[in-house]
């Protein structure tokens, strides 16, 4: 698929289709209208005869209208002129790119890019369009024997900015758009993928690839023995229960000499039965997703890879399966951390944890700029806040508040809880430093002011993605959040993001 921008008229183009919207009610855009003038009311006459009302996500296909050189026009509804927002958008988009990929334009000439979006300018329509597009375009079909390909697929796209001064805008736009598309792409192959195949050593392997791929980035893999070695014993712990070993894949990519590097590390649970607490029957399928966290910092890095960004960033994906089994480590245990701290361990289903407090006390060793860690960590999340916004903790306000700046930027919503010092009584432990387990009350703060006990030396946040990482139900599947997050808040660091180009 090919993007590219232009600034031109809508009656000049020689396309398959011209895409112009339609408000609500029965009304032309500005588009639309010298389109309308083109072929002597044509457009309007349609609308008056109630063929459209305009209503979003409304599509209507014409043919051979007068006087237009391309070859079709698709009037799309955008409802209410005044009331277009950025879900509306996004939506409208979406709906428009399923309708070209099935009505054979290979094709298109898009105008929607120039529709008033409150508070939003051209590069984000035109990045929204660009992500928008290729996520309606994914499917993970690559285990079904027949799969469902369109005859004419859609293969390029172009979108129509107002004016020439924001052609470079819009490149921009399609740059930033493409690599934030492949991260997510990347981030929802890994994560589809079933547990029987996507083990830890399958993370790893995905994480040399990137490192093979280029050459400012490294990929280090580090074992159970070396674990071992180095004293994660938690981490461990939670491995014990498996055939298939731990591996902590460690990538580095150098783009800016020797500034203090941004690490991500991701919780990489392939599969999390929850061990001897297991879980129910139902839905434990889902379970192969407990991996989204690795999953997404492993899309983030090809992202990053891909605009080359003058920064330094380590990402870590913590692979692990928690399992049950006659080795497997059970309630009652009390294991000592890498960092030389002990918990018990009350439930082995709060694993991931166990897998992230000893990854956490190992990338001190990186003297780090920043930590984030994104994890499914708990059910909880999605009860305070659903699937539509990640939660979001942290030791450090600005960080806390520059990763809910890129959030709101990128379309891709977290939203801060607190971690005052009262929740860590919560894990208090008659025998060790502390419990893994917090009980009912805000079962998403207790993890995360677990995890805030190995954090100490640096600036740390950690995104909850329980609820967000994939969908259940019809549309089950990764949804490759948060990389649109993550990849921002780099362009952010970066300082190469858009600024210039405010409304
Ligand atoms: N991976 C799960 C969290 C989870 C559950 C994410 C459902 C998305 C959907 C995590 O390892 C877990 O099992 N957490 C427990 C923690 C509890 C035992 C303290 C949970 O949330 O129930
Ligand atoms: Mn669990
Ligand atoms: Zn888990």
């Amino acid at each position: 698929m090919e993007f590219s921008v232009k600034s031109g008229s809508p009656e000049k183009q020689r396309s398959a289709c011209v895409v112009v919207g339609v408000f609500e009610p029965r009304r032309l855009s500005p588009v639309a209208e010298q389109l309308d003038k083109i072929s002597d009311g044509y457009l309007s006459s349609l609308l008056r005869r109630g063929d459209l009302e305009g209503k979003p996500g409304q599509m209507l296909l014409l043919h051979q209208v007068p006087g237009v050189l391309s070859e079709r026009v698709l009037l799309v509804g955008c409802g209410k002129e005044r009331e277009l927002d950025e879900r509306q958008y996004k939506q409208i988009i979406n709906k428009t790119i399923t309708t070209l990929n099935e009505t054979g334009s290979m094709e298109a000439v898009c105008f929607l890019t120039e529709l008033h979006v409150k508070g939003r300018d051209t590069y984000w329509k035109v990045r929204q369009a660009v992500e928008t597009t290729k996520a309606g375009l994914y499917s993970f079909d690559q285990f079904k024997t027949n799969k469902a390909e369109p005859r004419r697929p859609l293969r390029k796209l172009v979108f129509n900015v107002p004016t020439r001064r924001e052609l470079t805008i819009g490149e921009r736009a399609i740059t930033h758009g493409l690599a934030v598309a492949k991260g997510v792409r990347i981030c929802r192959d890994v994560a589809n993928m079933p547990p029987n195949v996507c083990n830890p050593a399958y993370l790893a392997s995905q994480a040399r690839r990137l490192a093979d791929a280029y050459d400012n980035i490294s990929t280090k893999v580090i074992g159970e023995q070396e674990m071992a070695e180095l004293g994660m014993n938690s981490y461990l712990a939670v491995a014990r229960g498996s055939e298939n070993e731990a591996m902590m894949a460690i990538i580095e990519y150098k783009g800016n000499g020797d500034a203090k590097p941004i690490v991500l590390v991701g919780k990489g649970l392939t599969f999390d039965s929850g061990g001897i607490s297991i879980k129910p029957a139902e839905g434990m399928d889902e379970m192969k997703y407990d991996m989204g966290g690795a999953a997404s910092v492993l899309g983030t890095m090809h992202a990053l890879a891909q605009l080359q960004l003058p920064i330094n960033v380590i990402g870590v994906l913590a692979g692990c399966e928690n399992m049950p089994g006659g080795n497997a480590y059970r309630p009652g245990d009390i294991l000592t951390t890498m960092s030389g701290q002990t918990v018990e361990v009350l439930n082995t289903d709060a694993e991931g944890r166990l897998v992230l407090c000893d990854a956490l006390t190992y990338v001190d060793r990186y003297d780090p700029e920043t930590v984030i860690d994104v994890a499914t960590l708990t059910g909880a999340c999605i009860i305070a806040l659903g699937h539509h916004t990640s939660g979001l903790l942290a030791n450090h306000n600005p960080l806390a508040h520059e990763l809910l700046n890129a959030s709101e930027q990128a379309g891709d919503r977290a939203w801060r809880l607190p971690l005052f010092d009262e929740y860590q009584e919560q894990l208090e432990s008659p025998f060790a430093d502390m419990t893994n387990l917090g009980g009912r009350p805000a079962g998403t703060i207790t993890a995360a002011a677990f995890l805030s006990r190995f954090t100490k030396k640096y600036n740390w946040a950690h995104l909850d993605i329980a609820g967000t990482a994939w969908k259940s139900g019809k549309d089950k599947g990764s949804t490759g959040r948060p990389v649109p997050l993550l990849t921002q808040f780099l362009l952010n660091r970066a300082g190469v993001a858009d600024v210039e180009d405010k409304e």
